[in-house]
C-alpha cells in the first residue's frame, strides 16, 4: 500500500501547527481527516492553504475530510479513528491563565490518554505525538537541553509544562503497551495563526508597538518546518523516540527585531530585567481582575520571558539529516501572511471571517 493510500487523522488541524501539517500532507498528495468543533477557525484553515497554493490551495482543501469530534468525548474520538492507518496528534490547550489549569490537564493529559487508547483499540500503525520543548523539563545545571533530560518535579515547571508532560507521559505509556510512536518537542513554533492563542501573538504584539523586551534566549522553530519534520518521522523507519525540532536559539530580542523589520515597525527599545517584569505580571493581574480582562503577560510567561534556554537539535539532524529554515525566513513569512490579510489581526476576527 503506498503512502497516498493510507488514511491519515490530524487532531489539532484548526491550530498553528495542524493547519501546516494538513497542508503539508495534502500538498504530498495524501488522504487526511482532520478533527473540528464546534467554533473551530476552518477558515483560516482555507486561507492559509490558498495562501501557500493560490493554484490548487482551495482543490487541496476541499479533499480533506472534517469530522466533529473531541479529545474529551470518547465516542467522537472512536468515530474518527475509524478506517485511519496513522494518527498526527497536534490538539492541545496552550495557556499560561491560572483560570485554564484543570481544564488544560484534562484537554492535554487526559485528552490524549483518550486517543491513544483508542489509538490501540483501533489498531493504529503509527502515531505522531506534538509534545513540546516544555514537556522535557528544566536541566539542574547549565542551560543546554538535549532529548536526554529527565523530568524533574519542580514548582518552577508551569502548569502548561506540566500538562504537555503528562500528556507526553501517556504516549510513552502508549508505547510501553505496543503502539508504535514517534515524538516531537518543538521549541516556540514561528509561523502565521490565530494570533489571539499561538504565538502569532509575538508578531501582533510587535506591530501594535511592544515598547520592551526581556533578557531571555530560547529556541525558535518555523511551523513549515515542524510540519515537515512530523511527515517525515512517521514515515520513517524511527520508532519509539523523541526529537527536539528548534532551529535556533535566539534572544527574543532579536525575534522582535525581525519581526519588527518585516512589518515596518519599530523593535522594542527597553529593556525589562526580572525586576520591572515582576512588576508588570502582578499589575497585570490587578487589571485582570478590575476589568474582567485576560491579563497580558502571567507569572509564568513573564519568567520563561527572562530565563536563557538553549536546545540542541542534533538528534533530528543526524536521524535523518533534517536542516531547519533560518528564523529569519520564518519571520518574513509571518509578516507577509499578516500584511497580506490584516483583517485576522484584529480582535474580531471571528466575525468578520466566518
Ligand atoms: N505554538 C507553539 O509555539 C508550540 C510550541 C511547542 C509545542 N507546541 C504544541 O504543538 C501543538 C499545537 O500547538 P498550536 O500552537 O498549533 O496550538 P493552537 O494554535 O492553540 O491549536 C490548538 C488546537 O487544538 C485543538 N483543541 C484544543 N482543545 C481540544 C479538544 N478538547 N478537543 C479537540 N481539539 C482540541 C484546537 O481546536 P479548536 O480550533 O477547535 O479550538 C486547535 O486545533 C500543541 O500540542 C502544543 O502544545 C506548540
Amino acid at each position: 500500500m503506498t503512502v497516498s493510500e493510507n488514511k491519515i487523522l490530524v487532531t489539532g488541524g484548526t491550530g498553528l501547527v495542524g493547519t501546516h501539517l494538513l497542508f503539508e500532507l495534502c500538498s504530498g498528495g495524501r488522504k487526511v481527516r482532520a478533527i473540528r468543533r464546534q467554533g473551530s477557525q476552518v477558515e483560516l484553515v482555507r486561507k492559509l492553504f490558498t495562501w501557500y497554493d493560490p493554484e490548487k490551495g482551495e482543490e487541496l482543501f476541499s479533499g480533506i475530510e472534517w469530522v466533529d469530534a473531541d479529545l474529551n468525548d470518547i465516542i467522537s474520538l472512536k468515530e474518527a479513528l475509524s478506517g485511519v492507518d496513522y494518527v498526527y496528534h497536534c490538539a492541545a490547550m496552550v495557556s499560561f491563565l491560572p483560570e485554564d489549569r484543570q481544564m488544560m490537564l484534562k484537554v492535554n493529559v487526559e485528552g490524549t490518554a483518550n486517543l491513544v487508547n483508542m489509538a490501540m483499540a483501533t489498531g493504529i500503525r503509527k502515531f505522531c505525538h506534538c509534545s513540546s520543548v516544555a514537556a522535557i523539563g528544566k536541566p539542574d545545571r547549565g542551560n543546554r537541553i538535549d532529548e536526554s533530560l529527565v523530568w524533574k518535579t519542580s514548582a518552577a515547571n508551569s502548569w502548561y509544562a506540566i500538562s504537555k508532560y503528562g500528556s507526553e507521559r501517556e504516549v510513552w505509556r502508549a508505547s510501553e503497551e505496543g503502539l508504535n510512536v514517534v515524538i516531537v518537542n518543538p521549541s516556540v513554533v514561528i509561523g502565521p495563526g490565530d494570533p489571539g492563542r499561538s504565538s502569532a501573538q509575538l508578531y501582533q504584539s510587535v506591530k501594535n508597538g511592544l515598547k520592551f523586551y526581556t533578557g531571555g534566549v530560547t529556541g525558535f522553530v518555523d511551523v513549515r518546518d515542524v510540519a515537515a519534520a512530523m511527515v517525515r518521522l512517521m514515515e520513517s523507519h524511527l520508532s519509539g523516540e523523541r526529537f527536539i525540532l528548534s532551529a535556533e536559539n535566539l534572544p527574543y530580542k532579536t525575534l522582535f527585531e525581525y519581526f519588527a523589520k518585516y512589518s515596518e515597525s519599530r523593535p522594542p527599545r527597553y529593556k525589562a530585567g526580572r525586576f520591572l517584569s515582576e512588576m508588570a505580571w502582578r499589575m497585570e493581574k490587578v487589571r485582570s481582575f478590575i476589568t474582567g480582562q485576560k491579563p497580558l503577560i502571567t507569572r509564568e510567561t513573564a519568567r520563561n520571558a527572562n530565563t536563557k534556554r538553549y536546545f540542541s537539535h542534533e538528534k533530528i539532524r543526524k536521524a535523518i539529516g533534517f536542516e531547519f529554515r533560518p528564523i529569519e525566513d520564518s519571520a518574513e513569512n509571518t509578516s507577509r501572511f499578516f500584511r497580506k490579510y490584516p483583517v485576522y489581526l484584529s480582535p474580531d476576527f471571528r466575525m468578520n471571517t466566518n
